[in-house]
């Protein structure tokens, strides 16, 4: 590793642990296969080429990784030199892009912390780091990264495992400690607190005294950062089958409130928790069941108890029913995309699985029929389910649409005559007082 040490990174604390491949776990078996050939492609063409970040972490974990990154000191011009089906992407950090189908795999050049870079390329901002695409050596690589599990390299040249930064005994403790100073850290990228929750939570791992103690100061932080990377983050929440003790450690660290402010209001309130919960539980369920999952859902979820106070004042004050709907879904959707940059298609589905909600309570003529065909009916439907669990109101209607669901053309007439029945009678009571 000498090669690398020429230059002193200003966070140079000491020499690598190299862990050889007979010591540890990570089998070329386990490998993304093209991940494997671009590794090998670089180590050929005489560029040094490691997986790193969460792929290793999490195969020393035992946890199959999502991605597969890989860090070289070739640069990305040089990367795309060597691959035909390579596109060269972003501003902030220019990376390459090896296509393979509809795979990507990610190749980055490595960077610098920007304390270390000289002042026109890494850019500061109130703490936060703007700018940061300065080429360094792979040990500035390794201490810019934001916790230790996260920095760890794995060599194909001689598959063995580069630590810098205590990863390994991180790995082996399962803790999460931040690299550095954590309150500089958190505030230099805010986004952090959220990567520091999803970790514990997705890892089931535990956290050091001295990373989590900012943790539950620096939620104002989130302020600061773009809608549009908030909902990014947030959107992982909910994809890796942790998202009901996610939402306990961001309620636990005061964090939820930042993300979901009107949400938040309804958090002391049993019926509002409960089900959140529920749905939450039902989301990490679905994903180890490598079902589907609609992150609208869980956003419609959220807002249906803010929505449902909006809707009692408007129908309070003579609004009907159905455009008081239309006035708070819009208002909260409105609002919350104002803090998470909800794209508007899927502001349209929350709002559709929202309104389901009045629309499922309307049994009559054709309405059902038409009801099983709308393309958010599913949604909708499981949302008054989790409801029913809850509200006694609703259990009935949910009983009542398990079954039309699950019944022939005639039953289903039959089930609708059955709710159709009092409306009849209430007609013919008005026409007889007439006479
Ligand atoms: N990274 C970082 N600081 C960030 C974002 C990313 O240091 N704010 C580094 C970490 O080393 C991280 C790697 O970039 O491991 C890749 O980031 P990303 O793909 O966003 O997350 P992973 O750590 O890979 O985690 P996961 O795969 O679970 O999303």
């Amino acid at each position: 590793m000498q090669r690398f040490a020429k230059e002193k990174p200003l966070y140079k604390k000491n020499i690598p642990l190299l862990i050889p491949r007979a010591e540890h776990q990570i089998s070329r078996s386990a490998i993304n296969r093209n991940a494997l050939k671009v590794l090998y492609r670089l180590h050929e063409a005489g560029f040094s080429a490691y997986l790193v970040g969460g792929c290793v972490r999490d195969l020393l974990l035992g946890v199959k990784p999502k991605d597969f990154d890989i860090a070289t000191d070739a640069r990305p011009e040089e990367v795309r030199k060597l691959f035909k089906n390579c596109r060269l992407i972003g501003k902030r950090f220019r990376l390459a892009h090896i296509l393979f189908g509809p795979e990507i795999i990610e190749v980055a050049t490595f960077r610098t912390h920007h304390e270390n870079a000289k002042e026109q390329h890494g850019k500061m901002h109130q703490g936060m780091i703007i700018r940061d695409n300065v080429y360094g050596t792979i040990e500035d690589d390794a201490w810019r990264r934001d916790f230790r599990i996260n920095a760890l390299y794995y060599n194909i040249a001689d598959f063995s495992i580069v630590d810098y930064t205590g990863g390994i005994q991180d790995i082996k403790d399962k803790v999460l400690h931040m690299i550095g100073d954590p309150m500089q850290r958190f505030h230099e990228d805010p986004v952090r607190l959220l990567r520091a929750i999803r970790f514990l939570a997705k890892l089931n791992i535990s956290i050091t005294e001295e990373t989590e103690e900012p943790l539950n100061r620096l939620s104002y932080l989130l302020g600061h950062v773009s809608p549009g990377r908030l909902f990014q983050e947030v959107l992982k929440f909910f994809q890796e089958g942790a998202s009901l003790p996610t939402f306990h450690l961001l309620q636990k660290y005061k964090l939820f409130s930042q993300l979901f402010p009107e949400t938040g209001k309804f958090l002391e309130e049993p019926a509002t928790l409960d089900l959140l919960q529920s749905a939450l539980t039902n989301t990490d369920l679905r994903i180890r069941e490598n079902k589907n999952i609609s992150p609208a859902f869980l956003f419609a979820v959220f807002l249906w108890h803010p929505v449902q106070k909006e809707l009692e004042e408007s129908t309070k004050n003579g609004l009907p029913i159905y455009a008081a709907y239309e006035k708070a879904l819009q208002y909260h959707v409105k609002k919350q995309t104002e803090v998470l940059a909800i794209p508007r298609v899927m502001q349209i589905t929350i709002r559709d699985i929202c309104l389901l909600q009045y629309r499922l309570s309307q049994r009559r003529g054709n309405q059902p029929f038409r009801l099983l065909q709308h393309p958010r009916f599913r949604a909708g439907f499981d949302l008054l389910l989790i409801r029913a669990e809850k509200e006694v109101d609703v259990k009935e209607l949910a009983t009542w649409w398990t079954r039309f669901i699950e019944s022939s053309h005639e039953e289903r007439e039959k089930l609708l005559k059955e709710v159709e029945k009092p409306k009849k009678y209430n007609r013919r009571k008005k026409r007889k007082k007439k006479e």
